[in-house]
């Protein structure tokens, strides 16, 4: 009888092949349990910004719903690519990229009728100067070592005055425990150690990763690849959302921020 491995759950270095296997891999296995928890609450054609609900539709950090009409858009970590069928139906010209196949295979599930492309978006495949904007709700940043390199990348296939916004877990979070009750209330870790979660089997690779950035050094990030940071957006937990997404909860998020949007834009 074979016994099912419980992964080790460690803080350790991890660098970028590494760590980009490990999402690989974690993603393909997890895509179907992913979407079956969540599709739900993201919907199949709305740009869901992250578990506190925040919606494009009002939020409207792309620019009003208007303006996208003919443009050019790149969404990275793109999953089932909700995002690029909402923006779709707003005239824009999607291309949705992910690293994980099953994750795209889900984008073709619920009907993705544009390009996508199955890659990593610290190399991305795409000509200097292809796209207007560029957008990720939780994809890819959150899960690469170098993010300087991955913004790097957004800011060359970006057009002049493109803008590329982005969501990712509040970095705050990460000095509290990951969990959605009382006993995520208490500081337990350090906000200053960047050292990064690894899920990993029993001969010690790396099967989850993901790093952390302080606030500080997510600021430093985007300037240094070149960006100007017009807006950072910490989405407060409203009233009607009562559903938990992991960590992520009511009686957290009415105390402390979960998800942190920077809006960027490239000269
Ligand atoms: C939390 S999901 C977010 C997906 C979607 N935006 C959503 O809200 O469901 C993170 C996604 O990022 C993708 N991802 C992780 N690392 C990546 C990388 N280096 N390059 C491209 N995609 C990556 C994963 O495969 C996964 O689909």
């Amino acid at each position: 009888m074979t016994q099912e491995y419980e992964p080790e759950a460690t803080r350790r270095e991890t660098g970028e092949t590494e760590s980009s296997r490990a999402s690989r891999g974690w993603w393909d296995r997890n895509a179907d349990e992913y979407q079956n928890e969540h599709g739900g609450f993201l919907g199949d054609d709305r740009f869901v910004w992250g578990p506190e609900g925040l919606d494009e539709a009002e939020a409207a950090l792309l620019g009003p719903a208007e303006s996208l009409r003919g443009l050019d858009v790149l969404e990275i970590g793109a999953g089932a690519a909700q995002c690029s069928r909402w923006l779709a139906a707003r005239g824009a010209r999607p291309v949705a990229l992910d690293l994980s196949h099953r994750q795209l295979q889900h984008a073709l599930r619920i009907g993705a009728d544009f390009p996508l492309v199955e890659a990593d978006a610290c190399a991305l495949p795409f000509a200097d100067g292809s796209f207007d904007l560029a957008c990720s709700a939780y994809g890819a940043v959150p899960f690469v070592a170098d993010p300087v390199r991955l913004m790097r990348e957004v800011r060359r296939v970006l057009r002049p005055g493109g803008r590329w916004i982005f969501s990712v877990t509040h970095p705050i979070r990460w000095a509290f425990p990951d969990e959605p009750g009382p006993e995520g209330l208490s500081v337990a870790a350090s906000y200053f150690d960047r050292t990064p979660y690894v899920e990993q089997d029993e001969t010690g690779r790396a099967i989850y990763v993901e790093h952390h950035r302080t606030l500080g050094d997510r600021v430093r990030d985007v300037v240094t690849a070149g960006f100007r940071l017009v807006d950072l957006v910490e989405p407060e937990w409203p009233a009607w959302n009562q559903q938990e997404w992991g960590g992520w909860s009511p009686l957290r998020g009415h105390l402390i921020p979960g998800t942190a949007i920077f809006v960027c834009e490239r000269d």
